[in-house]
């Protein structure tokens, strides 16, 4: 195994432990070192040590005295789609809503007949230029959902793209059914039929192949109220897959209050949150997944960040990347926005990218910090502070990225 030492590091910023970080914790649970070193050996880390202290290694990388933090994880993107929605955007300045759009056919219905024209291969290269740009900004582990095929044949299609892009690509992906996504044409006006069909067709299928971790369901208005949800995730349990929840996006019809009382690894969105599902998921320890980007593609309000933190709700930020309501795969943006409008500190953006995003996608044993045992993803930033780290905005503060010990840019 190749070792390799980080030396010189100015300020290595980065959480503790395998759990996810929760209110005051959420910021002081970061703890700031300066003048250190990093020794790799192959793809984990073995050691922190003071810049004087630290072993003599053949391979060396110097940090310059710049910022170094653990690799960040995306835990919650839509990456395998075909095709792309620009022309809904005139729609949407004109004042359609995103359910209107859906309703009318478009949206996650356009993006399904693109992604059941499309091969594996064609789902699988598009894959793979949306996660060189993320590792290109320092992301080193990126969830992925499937939700475009809404049929048996098209969902195990996507899942099999994100298997794929983990064996033959060597990215980390961690794969998410999310077949109940949208209401397919086929069962149109019959949501209960559709959820009939993808718990007892398509479900076991995926379980056959073992092709996902995690299954999700889109709890909305207009889209699968609670009871459906609650069947789907309760099947995907069944399975022995953990749970996730798109909830109170645009309305609080209690998908995150359902999130605590079974408890769901994580609840998306949850931009109309209200007390109640606050305090549904601090006691099922249910992390928040919140996605800044959406708020500001869709002209929404920002989710209620602080209030989650002082109810002791873990809070993770993730782009949720897709080709509607957020066509960006920034998590750098989302850090900036984190800081701006949710106003977590840069300490709690930082816990929101690393700890609590590997717990939302279960890898809190093996990602989200830099200490011994932990796999070897590490950014060198082009910044000296994890301050500069959300203040600069729009620019790539990437400069160095380690993923499993190699350097890939
Ligand atoms: O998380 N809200 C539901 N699903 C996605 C959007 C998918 C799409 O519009 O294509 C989301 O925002
Ligand atoms: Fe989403």
């Amino acid at each position: 195994m190749a070792m390799l030492l980080i030396k010189n590091i100015g300020m290595l910023a980065t959480a503790k432990g395998n759990e996810p970080l929760r209110g005051p914790a959420q910021h002081e649970g970061v703890e700031i070192r300066r003048g250190c070193a990093v020794l790799l050996n192959g793809d984990t880390i073995q050691g922190v040590y003071d810049n004087a202290s630290a072993p003599d290694c053949d391979n060396v990388i110097d940090a310059g005295g710049r910022l170094v933090t653990a690799g960040l994880i995306d835990a919650h993107t839509h990456l395998i789609f075909g095709g792309w929605r620009q022309h809904e955007v005139p729609l949407k300045l004109r004042g359609a809503s995103y359910l209107e759009i859906l309703q009318a056919g478009g949206g996650i219905l356009n993006t399904l007949v693109a992604t059941r024209n499309a091969s594996e291969d064609e789902l699988y290269d598009r894959a793979v230029s949306a996660l060189s740009e993320m590792r290109d900004h320092g992301i080193t582990t990126v969830e992925a959902k499937s939700g475009y095929g809404l049929d048996e044949q098209n969902e195990l299609k996507q899942l099999r793209v994100i298997r794929r892009l983990k064996e033959e690509g060597g990215f980390n992906v961690v794969p998410t059914f999310m077949a109940a996504h949208a209401v397919p044409p086929e069962y149109k006006g019959d949501p209960d039929g559709y959820i009939e069909y993808v718990c007892t067709k398509i479900l076991p299928k995926v379980a056959d192949e073992e092709l996902c971790e995690f299954v999700d369901v889109f709890c909305e208005t207009g889209v699968f109220d609670v009871e459906q949800s609650r069947k789907m995730l309760t099947y995907g349990q069944a399975y022995g897959f953990k749970v996730k929840i798109h909830a109170d996006e645009i309305d609080a019809i209690g998908g995150s209050k359902l999130a605590g009382e079974i408890g769901a690894v994580s609840a998306e969105h949850l931009i109309a949150i209200d007390e109640e599902g606050i305090s549904s998921m601090a006691k099922g320890g249910t992390i928040a997944c919140l996605l800044p980007g959406t708020s500001l593609y869709l002209n929404k309000e920002f989710a209620p960040a602080r209030r989650m933190i002082e109810a002791g709700v873990p809070v993770a930020v993730c782009t949720d990347f897709n080709p509607g309501s957020c066509p960006s795969n920034d998590l750098q943006l989302c850090m900036n926005l984190g800081y701006l409008k949710y106003r977590m500190t840069p300490e709690e953006v930082l816990s929101a990218v690393t700890i609590n995003a590997a717990c939302a996608i279960g890898r809190g044993d093996s990602l989200g910090t830099v200490e011994p045992g932990k796999q070897a993803d590490l950014v060198i930033w082009a910044a000296e502070d994890i301050d500069y780290l959300v203040y600069r905005m729009g620019t790539n503060k990437a400069k160095t990225v380690i993923v499993k010990g190699e350097i890939i840019k």
